[in-house]
């Protein structure tokens, strides 16, 4: 797995166990938390690796994704895609254990990225270290968060160049995608594009499977665009961190335009289809390690810049 180097601009101040002087416990007691929180409700594993993304890929990973604006302006607020976004008060339970242990030393953007490492740790996924030594923003701006999150009905030339703005490759584009192996999503979020209205025209993706469009046409109201039914994502194995995603974007069985995008460029297509048939997840796990260093590097405050704060969702306005 490619550590950084000292001269690695991007990695600049951060480092594998940055707390280990100044809170030694620190990545110990997110996991302690962490086991709690998913063995309480494991919905919540996936919502808190999906807030990692939408905070890195928003101002960087910096914990903005935190604050909370009482005019409705924060990333938070961000229609649609950070309507759904659950875990916020975890990440403050976690915030607090930490506070307890060792005030005012672990920003909430490493939490976020503790969390979420291990989030697909108790799914059943690799453990790899991540960098910490982040410091947070005290920025949040939906507009942010509407330029740069992805939607779900991008395609393929869109999807590479959100990601390659942030300096990720294709291969992160496709890896990371794999998080989809876990979680669920709403109706409102596929259905129209996937199901009822494909390009504006009252009409089913031709591309989703035929088969399993109906089970979920069962699911999803037809006309209802803020209909929030959830939906397994993987529906054979919606908890296990595995390579079923990579088997269900083959076979046409994923719910967004974005995931079955990856078939429509030679590049992405290969991983998926070399994902699809491996018999181990060494690989994948390898390259997941390193596509969450790249993603976690992501334009982060370090060393004077930002700040650490007691509390994570502190107001902007
Ligand atoms: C490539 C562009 C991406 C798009 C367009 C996208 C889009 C979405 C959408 C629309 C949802 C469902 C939200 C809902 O309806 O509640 C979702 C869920 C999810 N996404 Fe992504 N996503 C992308 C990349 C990522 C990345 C990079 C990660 C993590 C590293 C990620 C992790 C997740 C997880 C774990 C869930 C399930 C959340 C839950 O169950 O609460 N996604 N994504």
């Amino acid at each position: 797995m490619p550590v950084p180097g000292p001269t690695d601009p991007a990695a600049a101040g951060l480092a594998i166990g940055f707390y280990n002087k100044t809170c030694p416990k620190a990545e110990e007691l997110v996991l302690e938390e962490m086991r709690d929180i998913v063995h309480e409700d494991r919905t919540l594993g996936p919502a808190l690796l999906r807030l990692l993304f939408h905070d890195c890929f928003v101002r960087g990973c910096d914990g903005s994704i935190m604050l909370k604006s009482r005019s409705k302006k924060g990333e938070r607020d961000a229609m649609p895609m950070s309507y759904s976004l659950r875990g916020f008060d975890e990440v403050e339970r976690i915030k607090a254990k930490l506070e307890d242990e060792c005030p005012l030393t672990v920003s909430c953007a490493d939490i976020i990225i503790m969390a979420a490492r291990d989030a697909v740790y108790l799914s059943n996924g690799p453990r790899f270290p991540v960098e910490t030594g982040r410091r947070d923003g005290k920025v949040s701006l939906c507009i942010d968060a509407e330029n740069d999150l992805a939607p779900p009905h991008a395609n393929i030339v869109d999807l590479k160049t959100y990601f390659s703005v942030k300096n990720l490759s294709w291969k992160d584009l496709v890896v990371l995608s794999g998080s989809h192996t876990i979680g669920r999503a709403q109706c409102a979020a596929f259905a129209p594009d996937r199901l009822y209205n494909n390009s504006g025209l009252g009409v089913q993706d031709p591309t989703l499977d035929k088969a399993y469009a109906p089970e979920l046409r069962e699911r999803c109201e037809p006309g209802n665009k803020e209909d929030e039914t959830l939906v397994d994502m993987d529906p054979k194995s919606p908890y296990e961190f595995d390579l079923s995603y990579y088997r269900d974007v083959l076979s046409n069985k994923t719910l967004f335009v974005s995931d079955q995008a990856l078939l429509d460029d030679r590049w992405t297509r290969d991983y998926v289809a070399r994902m699809a048939a491996a018999e181990s997840t060494e690989e994948y796990f390898e390259d997941y390690a390193a596509a969450m260093i790249n993603m976690g590097r992501m334009e982060v405050l370090t060393g004077g810049n930002g700040e650490i704060r007691k509390f994570c969702s502190a107001y902007v306005d």
